[in-house]
């Protein structure tokens, strides 16, 4: 039985439908039954529960042999995913797959990188078992942004003309779940790309191509886009953390890896093909 946290999230929902349609086990925690209903539909276990609750952990625990951490970015990430490792150490769980940004540093200004980064270092000398994926930021991330293409047809990011690697969610959830349910991956760290390295302007141009109205890249300044999100109304420290989270990635050179094709055992998907299958957000 595998329990997976962050179930009826963006990677989440997909992972616990791609084991359970490979025949898997799968235990979700969540907080909301009616937020599960259709993974309790599809075989899925539902435990209710929270990760800020040591008994729930031990009780979605309890009967499982493997853990996939799906942390949600919390103000006390780290404290949550440390509290799941040692209750999974209690509880006997022999394999932990964690989900991280690639990113991840116990000395970032970016919370998310930090606190990612912190519970990286605590899973590592736990002494159970462990995978860790570090990914390149997801195409999915784009979805944000519609609403300012399509009534503004503009994209403003803090990114310069940096390039990025980004990768579609369905891949981190193909190479996630193959990664929980073979041995030869334990103690390994991967860093997963897409398939293209992208300048923010070439985004904007293939985003035009589907949305059918030309969107312009506009290279904002991290004062504005931390403004414009809290306006949009995230907390202040979210806010910071996001436009840090982009600031950094502005400095970044990222190199492309093959981990989707080696272990999915297929091409990850581009962002053309990103772009049409979600064709009617943008348009
Ligand atoms: N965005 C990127 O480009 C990127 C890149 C690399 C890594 N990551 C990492 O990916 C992770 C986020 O994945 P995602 O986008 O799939 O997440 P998401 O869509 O934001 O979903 C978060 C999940 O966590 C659950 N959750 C939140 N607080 C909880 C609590 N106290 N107890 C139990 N469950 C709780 C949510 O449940 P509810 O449905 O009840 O809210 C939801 O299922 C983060 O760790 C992030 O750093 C992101």
């Amino acid at each position: 039985m595998i329990l997976i946290t962050g179930a009826t999230g963006r990677v989440g929902s997909k992972l616990v439908e791609s084991l359970l349609r490979s025949g898997k086990q799968v235990r979700v925690l969540v907080r909301n039954s009616q937020k599960a209903a259709n993974l309790q539909a599809l075989g899925a276990s539902v435990c209710l529960g929270n990760l800020n609750r040591l008994d729930h952990l031990d009780i979605a625990l309890q009967g499982c042999d493997r853990l996939f951490s799906i942390p949600p970015n919390t103000i006390n990430q780290a404290e949550q995913e440390i509290q799941l490792y040692q209750a999974a150490k209690r509880t006997g769980i022999r394999h932990i797959v964690k989900l991280s940004p690639v990113k991840s540093d116990p000395k970032s200004p970016c919370q998310f990188f930090k606190q990612h980064a912190i519970a990286e270092q605590y899973l590592k000398q736990s002494g159970i078992k462990f995978t860790i994926l570090q990914t390149n930021s997801f195409m999915q991330n784009f979805l944000w942004f519609s609403h300012e293409m399509r009534t503004k047809g503009t994209l403003s990011l803090p990114m310069r003309d940096a390039k990025t690697a980004p990768i579609d969610i369905r891949d981190v959830v193909l190479v996630g779940s193959v990664i929980v349910t073979e041995e030869k991956h334990e103690g390994k760290t991967y860093n997963l790309t897409g398939p293209e390295l992208l300048s923010l302007q070439e985004i904007a141009e293939k985003l035009s191509t589907v949305a059918n109205q030309k969107i312009t890249y506009i290279d904002a300044s991290p004062l504005d886009f931390n403004q414009a999100l809290i306006r949009s109304g995230v907390s202040e420290w979210f806010a910071k953390a996001v436009t840090t989270s982009w600031q950094i990635a502005s400095k970044g050179r990222p190199t492309l890896t093959g981990v989707v094709t080696k272990i999915g055992r297929k091409q990850p998907i581009t962002f053309n093909e990103f772009a049409r299958d979600y064709e009617a957000v943008f348009a």
